[in-house]
Formats: structure tokens, C-alpha cells, sequence
């Protein structure tokens, strides 16, 4: 018998390791293999029992469940997994492994595709590869959306006698973790796409820098690249082609601006994160002043299905400019939450309400912040809003690393907005004085406010327009779009606290 379990650190926190220990003492002759998650967070921990090359999942599961899952007669069974809607409506391209197969096997992460666009890209010469990427229309899954073909292009055409591939894996936004969950259930994707970026643009050395906060991810993806290496995937002849690209992993400073792409690169030089000014590119002078790609860990993954499957296969699916899938996060006051990987133009409602299932509270939804922390607050009003890049802009929002949280009713904004403003002053690297001030003055005012004195919400709206124009970077540029969403959209609660004061 063989069954199925995930290691992801979601399923741990939620008890996968007293279920495997109860799994492994009812039932000593069965094959368990430790997988991914599938992203059902709500289902976790959940077991898949595989009974003629079908898998059945039964969850949550709790050790106590195990005995009736064994002999055939527990209420937890939810049938084949591959059938359950959740699993049916999406478009697992990037994800396709997780979930399925043992994260550190590269057998069979070759039985089930895994470094077929790696083969075809050694074939091919570095400007093909470049010219594949940038056919595919695959924008940088990061938060700013550059087309990833048009970096490469800049590195490739770069003169230089070391390049770099560095993997952004600092994942800080708050309700994201589909960096996690495919560093952690298909590491050989990440590897595989950091070598075809090595291939295209010449580079032969790659990091990645990894966040601090995700002890498991760095575990699989140390093991996952002393594998590769053993196996001639990495190393100075990869796969045989006389081609050289290797590469190690980095742990990240724990500061949420070191996930800016110029602040990491001096975090990972081993100076203080602080941003750097642009020019030059990180293209042209990135680490150690040398021409350097650095790409989040979703673009990169999604690179071995554009090579495999061809750049028209990944083009074909999206919305306007937004090409592809995008791995949405679902989180916060939400009945399902999890990874759900779609094409772009899925709208934002559908997310919620069908996908989501709505807030778990049961009262009803007030907001969904989209795009993590530096992401507008967006109202039921703006449900229909399609998920692309050029969509969230013009409702005034951004898509980012394609995180979405949920708040219901009972939810302050005028909190909320504080604790956006609160934020950047923490993280704040301190460079500019727009963001370092501003965010500072920016929780003052917030509090002025909500002492009653609404007279202060013009002056809100000047220090947000300060740092949106004045910021060297996202953090002080973009806290702006959490603030005066809250501000513009759900004016009551900036009205409210004025009323209380009286
Ligand atoms: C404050 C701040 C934090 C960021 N954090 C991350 C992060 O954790 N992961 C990430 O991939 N990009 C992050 N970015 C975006 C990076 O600067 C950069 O755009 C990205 O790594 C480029 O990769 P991509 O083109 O594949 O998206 C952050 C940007 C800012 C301003
Ligand atoms: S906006 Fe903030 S985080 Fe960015 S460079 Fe300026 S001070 Fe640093």
C-alpha cells in the first residue's frame, strides 16, 4: 500500500508529523512517501491512499482518524483528490509536481517531466532560450511584473566575465507562501530553472537567498542541490553539455526590505541591506558589480514548463498583457485558504466567494488586501475586477506576488491603515527621507485622526503623495496604496473615530 503525506511545513504545523507517527504504527508494511502540499490548507493534514493508480484523500486528518482510514469506514474521506474541485478548476503549470511526488526524488521528478526543458535548452542556443522566455510572456512573479525575457536579454547581452543567476526567495509579504510551498514540495524546478537562466544568459554561478523564517525550505533545497549536483544536473558539465552552472543556497537577513532586489544583493555581498540607487541596473552591476538577473522563485520555476511545453503552450493561457498562470495566495478571515494556480482573468470575487468560500467568521466580507503589504485594500464594489497586471493597476491596486487577505466586517481600516504606515516605519532601510520620516509622521497623523481630528486627512493625503513620488523604493513608494485605499474606500472608518471623540 502506498500513502501519501505532506512534509510542507503548513501540513507540519497543523499535525502531519503525530499522524505520520500514528500512519507508521497501524500500518508498519505500508510505503508512506512524505510529498509536497496540494495546497488545500483547510485539508491538511491530508492523506492520499493510492488504490489503482488513483489517489483517494481523506482530511484533516488527526491521528485518532487513522484506524478508520485504514480499514475503510472514516467520515474524512473526500474521494480522489485529483477530482476534487478545488484540484479540477486549476491550471497547474508552475505547481504541477507539488503535491504529487517525493520533493527530494529526482527519479521522479524526471519520471514526471522534470528536466526536459533543461535538456532542450542545452540545445539551444543562449539568445533561443532568451528569445523562448521573452515569447511566453512571463512577467516576474516578484511584485513589479518586468517581463523576465527582456531582463534576461539585458544580461545576456551584457559583457562581463562572471554573471549571476540570484533566486528571490525572501518571500515577506505577509499572506504569501508559494515560494515556500514550491521550494519545499518541487525544489528540482527551482534548480532546474536557475540553470536554463545560467544557459541563456552565460552566467554560471546562482544563489539563492532564502528567508530566515523557513528552516524546512532551506533543508529541502540543500538536499535538492547536493542531489542535482551528484546527479551532473549542476556542476562545471551540466548534463553532459559541456556547459558549466552551480549553484548554493543563502540565508536571508530576516528584513523585509532585504527582498528588495537591490538591498539583497548587499545583504548577500554581506553588507547591511539598504537599497541601492538605480542606475545602475542589478542587469548591468549587480552582485559584486557584476551583470546579474535576479528573478523571484515563481518566475524561475516557471521556466522549465515554457521550455518543455514551448512558449505558445504558456502564452496561450492569460489575460491582455498578463500571459500564463498566476499561483494565488489565498489568506487571512477565509473559509478555504491555500494555492490555487490559475490563469490570469479570474476575477477577484470568484476568488473569494467561490474559491474561498468567503470569510471563515461567516460575517460578511469588508475587504481583500491584494498584493501583500504594500497592496490596495479592495471592497466587495470591485469584485468583478479581473486578476492581471493591468487590471489591479487600473483599479488602483497591484497584483504583487499574488497574495490575497481577507477581512470581514468586524475589521478597523483606519487600524489597518495604521499598521501599513507602522510597517514601513519598521522596515524602513532609512536611505530616503520621504519613507523614513514619512512613515514615521504617517502614524502620527493616523493617530491624530483617530483621536477625532479629521481635519488631518488632507495632510494624510499630502505625506502619501510625498512618499509615493519621493520614495527610492516600493516600501516608502507604495505604502501609500494600503493607506489612501482604506482612506478613500471606507471613509466611515476615518469618520467614525471623529464621532467617538465628540
Ligand atoms: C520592499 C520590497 C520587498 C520586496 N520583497 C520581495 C520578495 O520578498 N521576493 C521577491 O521576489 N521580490 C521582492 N521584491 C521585488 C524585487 O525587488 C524584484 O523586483 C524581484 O525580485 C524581481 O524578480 P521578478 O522579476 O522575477 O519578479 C520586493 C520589493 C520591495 C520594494
Ligand atoms: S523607500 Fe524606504 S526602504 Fe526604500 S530606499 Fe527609501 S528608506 Fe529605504
Amino acid at each position: 500500500m502506498r500513502i501519501f503525506l505532506p512534509m510542507d511545513s503548513a501540513a507540519k504545523a497543523l499535525g502531519a508529523e503525530d499522524v505520520a507517527a500514528a500512519l507508521r504504527a497501524a500500518a508498519p508494511e505500508a510505503e508512506i512517501i512524505r510529498t509536497g502540499t496540494r495546497g488545500m490548507i483547510w485539508l491538511e493534514p491530508l492523506i492520499e491512499i493510492e488504490r489503482d493508480g488513483v489517489r483517494y484523500g481523506f482530511g484533516p486528518v488527526e491521528p485518532d482518524d487513522v484506524a478508520g482510514i485504514l480499514d475503510g469506514t472514516s467520515p474524512k474521506a473526500l474521494g480522489p483528490v485529483e477530482e476534487l474541485d478545488w484540484m479540477k478548476r486549476q491550471t497547474r503549470l508552475t505547481f504541477a509536481r507539488v503535491g504529487v511526488i517525493d520533493p527530494l526524488s529526482l527519479r521522479e521528478y524526471e519520471a514526471h517531466g522534470g528536466l526536459t526543458g533543461l535538456r532542450r535548452a542545452l540545445a539551444m542556443t543562449g539568445q533561443e532560450i532568451v528569445d523562448t522566455v521573452k515569447a511566453s510572456g512571463l512577467r516576474g512573479r516578484g511584485g513589479a511584473g518586468f517581463p523576465t525575457g527582456i531582463k534576461w536579454q539585458t544580461v545576456h547581452d551584457a559583457d562581463g566575465p562572471q554573471k549571476y543567476i540570484i533566486c528571490n526567495a525572501d518571500e515577506g509579504d505577509s499572506g504569501t507562501f508559494a515560494d515556500r510551498m514550491l521550494m519545499e514540495g518541487d525544489p528540482f524546478t527551482l534548480i532546474e530553472g536557475m540553470a536554463i537562466a545560467g544557459v541563456g544568459v552565460g552566467a554560471t554561478r546562482g544563489y539563492v537567498y532564502l528567508r530566515s523564517e523557513y528552516p524546512d525550505a532551506i533543508t529541502v533545497m540543500t538536499s535538492a542541490v547536493e542531489i542535482a549536483r551528484a546527479a551532473g544536473v549542476l556542476g562545471k558539465d551540466v548534463l553532459g553539455s559541456g556547459k558549466a552552472f552551480d549553484m548554493e543556497i543563502r540565508k536571508g537577513a530576516g528584513a523585509y526590505v532585504c527582498g528588495e532586489e537591490t538591498s539583497l544583493l548587499n545583504s548577500l555581498e554581506g553588507k547591511r541591506g539598504v537599497v541601492r540607487a538605480k542606475p545602475p541596473l542589478p542587469a548591468l552591476q549587480g552582485f559584486l558589480g557584476r551583470p546579474t538577473v535576479v528573478n523571484n522563485v515563481i518566475s524561475l520555476a516557471t521556466v522549465p514548463v515554457i521550455l518543455e511545453k514551448g512558449a505558445q503552450h504558456y502564452a496561450d493561457f492569460g489575460l491582455g498583457r498578463s500571459r500564463g498562470t498566476v499561483t494565488l495566495q489565498i489568506a487571512g478571515n477565509v473559509s478555504r485558504g491555500g494555492l490555487f494556480e490559475t490563469a490570469f482573468g479570474i476575477s477577484l470575487g470568484e476568488v473569494v466567494m467561490d474559491l474561498g468560500g468567503g470569510t471563515r467568521s461567516g460575517r460578511p466580507v469588508k475587504a481583500v488586501q491584494v498584493g501583500g503589504p504594500l497592496g490596495a485594500y479592495l471592497s466587495v464594489t470591485e469584485f468583478d475586477t479581473p486578476l492581471g497586471y493591468e487590471e489591479l493597476d487600473a483599479a488602483g491596486g497591484l497584483i504583487g506576488h499574488a497574495g490575497l487577505t481577507v477581512f470581514d466586517d468586524s475589521t478597523d481600516m483606519l487600524g489597518k491603515a495604521r499598521f501599513a504606515m507602522e510597517f514601513c516605519a519598521v522596515e524602513s532601510c532609512g536611505k530616503c527621507t520621504p519613507c523614513r520620516i514619512g512613515a514615521v509622521r504617517g502614524v502620527e497623523t493616523i493617530d491624530r485622526i483617530a483621536e477625532g481630528d479629521t481635519a488631518a486627512l488632507p495632510l494624510l493625503a499630502d505625506l502619501c503623495e510625498t512618499m509615493q513620488d519621493g520614495s527610492l523604493c516600493a516600501l516608502g513608494g507604495f505604502t501609500p496604496f494600503p493607506v489612501m485605499s482604506a482612506v478613500t474606500r471606507f471613509p466611515d472608518d476615518f469618520a467614525r473615530h471623529k464621532e467617538a471623540a465628540e
